[in-house]
């Protein structure tokens, strides 16, 4: 039996804790190649009967600027297939809402812009400085994908060594918070994105002043972590899926809650607000796509011929595309807004500062750094 001391019985310190560990336990279930998981109970939102799932009507008087929506690429908010999730107060979920071949913008910013000094990397702790990790690593990381395909004893290249790019606050994972004099302007187009997004859901006044930007593999995970760093719990973290399909579960506010699982696939956009903001939540799996090097709909090249005349993306990046398409036949790519600083106020201490988190572990293939 369980206390909140240890198994009764047992001298073994601690094995009580890993049995409660529910939400550890489901990870490792959904992490594991052999036997790999069954995905039936994993929720589907484009396809779901599941009960739990609850359809969401946007109020018509938070659609203020369609124009701007449409410029950064999604659709007329109507269109948008919008769900929450029975047991958890404050998380929604919008289904793909972008408007065809406009995630390929998105994406192309992640890859070729966001790892560019003076945003924050995890390379940066690499001996020799990365710059711009696009420009230094592509050309070696095509050769490897044409030259070194089924070879598994060849070393992966710097740009498989990307995981995480930080924006706006940069987060200082040995320190666990984020800190004034740590900031690099927050970029004006990612900014209008998620500002739009948060009104149109209901949250007026959002302030997206930082962002994690991360890499998957189709080997990598994230594991288990609440984002408390942040100093207004009552912003929401807006999150942005490109790429490759992930499964990922939501949990409680304890370990012990068991998490919900559900997929993560291109262009979805998840919020987590209210009670959702401080929940446990992972990333133990990414989805190998059904034929090797296929890319998820929105990013496949068919989508090149509807060109979006009044939309951002420039010429130059469509010629490029193809760079891009290569890397995210194996990468996943999310996007986490936050808002850091509550209105009003500064840079306080929070009184709950010692539970704060250190950095999620981050996985990507076995030899990863
Ligand atoms: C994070 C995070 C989830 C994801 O960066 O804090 O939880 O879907 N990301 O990658
Ligand atoms: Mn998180």
């Amino acid at each position: 039996m369980a206390t909140p001391y240890g198994s009764i019985g047992s001298v073994q310190k601690d094995d009580s804790a890993e049995s409660d560990d529910v939400f550890r336990n489901e990870y490792k279930r959904y992490k594991a190649k052999d036997p790999a998981p069954k995905l039936d109970e994993v929720i589907d939102f484009g396809a779901s009967r599941n009960k739990k799932v609850i359809p969401v009507e946007i109020d018509p008087k938070n659609i203020t600027d369609q124009e701007s929506l449409t410029r950064l690429g999604l659709l007329h908010p109507s269109e948008w297939r919008v769900f929450g999730l029975e047991g958890f107060l404050g998380f929604l979920f919008i289904l793909n809402p972008w408007r065809r071949g406009s995630q390929r913008y998105w994406v192309t910013r992640c890859l070729r812009d966001f790892p560019c000094k003076p945003n924050v990397t995890n390379l940066d702790k690499l001996q020799h400085g990365v710059d711009n990790v696009w420009k230094e690593g592509y050309s070696e990381y095509r050769n490897y994908r044409l030259q070194g395909k089924g070879k598994k004893t060849q070393p992966k290249t710097l740009l498989h060594k990307l995981r995480w790019t930080t924006l706006g606050y940069h987060y200082d994972w040995d320190k666990k918070e984020y800190h004034q004099e740590r900031y690099t302007e927050f970029p004006p187009d990612l900014s209008q994105l998620s500002t739009h997004v948060a009104q149109t859901l209901g949250f007026p006044h959002y302030k997206p002043e930082s962002a994690i930007v991360n890499y998957y593999g189709l080997d990598s995970q994230l594991g288990g972590h609440v984002d408390h760093q942040e100093l207004d719990y009552s912003k929401p973290i807006i999150s942005f899926s490109f790429g490759q399909t992930a499964i990922f579960l939501l949990g409680g506010k304890t370990k012990s809650v068991k998490p919900t699982a559900m997929f993560l696939q291109n262009g979805d956009i998840m919020v987590m607000s209210g009670d959702t903001r401080l929940a446990y939540h992972g990333v133990p799996k990414i989805l190998k796509p059904p034929i090797v090097g296929q890319l998820p709909e929105g990013l496949c090249e068919d989508e090149r011929r509807e060109r979006l005349h009044d939309s951002m993306l420039p010429s130059a990046m469509e010629e490029t595309w193809e760079q891009s398409a290569l890397f995210m036949e194996e990468c996943r790519i999310n996007i986490t807004v936050r808002q850091v600083v509550a209105e009003g106020k500064g840079f306080g201490k929070r009184s709950c500062d010692d539970e704060l988190q250190t950095e999620p572990k981050r996985t990507k293939e076995a030899q990863g750094s």
